[in-house]
């Protein structure tokens, strides 16, 4: 199952284009969100409406387009695969050589993530040294060559050269991803958003956060192999949960009796919800009425959930935690790593203005209880959930 992978598709010039298509609906029949990319010549072949109605999003053709600019970094940096089927001969030579005309291209050259060719082609094309040549630099650079099939061809002869078969990518791709997991066969449990903490039955006390770090950082573990179970706090925000076993919660008490449940079959903690610290001694069942001119509120302490899971934690696994901090960053950190005996503390500083509630980046330091600090630059917090989870596989105690 492809749940919640991130595909993007590149499409080329070929007649095999028209099993882009069905490519497409396997993808999305399959839970994957599927972003594609056309060469220009490729819309001679299949309509850039059919693709972008099947995929559910709009189709990237051109670099520049009126006054705006196609962000081809983000667009490799957002896919877990880039997969180019159809592949045609002038595009893999292109490739090969590291030439750039067309948006295709700039976003092969700038993909992070793993790329998959599927070629199409003649049999006496496929068969030319110069096709073999540049095959053999693709695999060379790392790409993932798929192999090309045997049967009928557009120009009427029989043999070598077909693309494969859409239902034959996606098991390749589904391959690919089963043993390639560095975090395969691992649990995590992630806690994210705020908690609200009720007062009567129409006002609470909550905070800003907006659970988007946590819920990337979940995404992330579950793209790496992970199954996840991620506990979140009451967030208004439309997020999509695709592959994620999602607990939704809304007071402290209920993410805490929901964290120390699971955690004993966890591998990875993390905990980045931003949990009260306190909650009203008394909720009162009716809507409170103003009376006094001022109104003094007893607030008890709630239990912190990452101290008490650093007090169950076994050897085998690893407690992160988060730091939020205003001032004398680096000491509170330390100190937090410390008391709840956390193996790994995420500092981010509410002095950075990329850094915060709501907000779409984030600027974080890595302190790891061997006493090795990590400083990251700002980015998108989709990165830095990537930055996180290095930092987790990486981890030695
Ligand atoms: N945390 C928790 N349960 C709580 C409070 C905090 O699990 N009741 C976790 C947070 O999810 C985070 C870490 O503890 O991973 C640190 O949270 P933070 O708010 O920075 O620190 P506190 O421990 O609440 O201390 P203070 O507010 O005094 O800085």
């Amino acid at each position: 199952m492809l749940k919640g992978k991130k595909i993007l598709l590149g499409i080329t010039g070929s007649i095999a284009a028209y099993k882009a298509i069905l490519l497409i609906r396997g993808l999305i029949k399959e839970g994957a969100d599927v972003k594609v990319v056309m060469t220009p010549s490729a819309k001679d072949f299949v309509s850039p409406l059919t693709v972008s109605t099947l995929s559910k999003n709009e189709v990237l053709i051109d670099i520049f387009k009126e006054d705006s600019w196609a962000n081809h970094v983000m667009l490799g940096r957002w896919a877990d695969i880039m997969l180019i089927a159809p592949a045609s001969c002038n595009t893999l030579s292109k490739m090969a050589n590291g030439l750039c005309d067309n948006l295709l291209l700039s976003v092969y050259l700038s993909a992070t993530c793993p790329v998959m060719i599927a070629p199409a082609m003649d049999e006496d094309m496929w068969l030319h040294p110069a096709t073999k040549k540049n095959i053999a630099i693709l695999a060379g650079y790392g790409n993932i060559l798929l192999p090309v099939e045997n049967g009928e061809l557009a120009s009427g002869l029989t043999g070598q050269g077909r693309m494969a078969e859409p239902e034959t990518i996606i098991c390749y791709i589904n391959n690919y991803l089963k043993n390639s997991g560095d975090l395969k066969g691992k649990h995590a449990l992630v806690t994210a958003g705020p908690t609200y903490e009720h007062l009567d039955p129409v006002r609470f006390i909550g905070n800003h956060s907006s659970g988007k770090m946590g819920v990337a950082i979940a995404h992330e573990l579950f793209n790496r192999g992970a199954s996840v179970t991620l506990v979140l706090g009451p967030t208004a925000l439309p997020f999509n949960f695709n592959g994620l076993n999602v607990l939704r919660v809304n007071s402290a008490a209920e993410m805490y009796a929901a964290c120390t449940k699971i955690f004993s079959e966890a591998n990875i903690a993390v905990m980045s919800a931003a949990v009260a610290d306190y909650t009203p001694v008394n909720v009162a069942e009716e809507k409170i009425k103003k009376k006094d001119e001022n109104w003094l509120l007893q607030l008890t302490k709630t239990k912190d959930i990452l101290k008490s899971l650093g007090e169950k934690k076994r050897k085998d696994q690893i407690l992160v935690g988060f730091a939020l901090e205003t001032n004398n960053e680096e000491v509170n950190a330390r100190q937090k790593m410390q008391q709840k005996n956390a193996d790994i503390i995420v500092l981010n500083s509410l002095r950075d203005e990329e850094a915060g509630f709501g907000k779409d980046t984030n600027k974080i330091t890595v302190f790891f209880k061997n006493g090795e600090e990590r400083k990251f630059d700002a980015k998108s917090k989709d990165l830095v959930a990537k930055d996180i989870v290095d930092c987790i596989t990486q981890y030695h105690a």
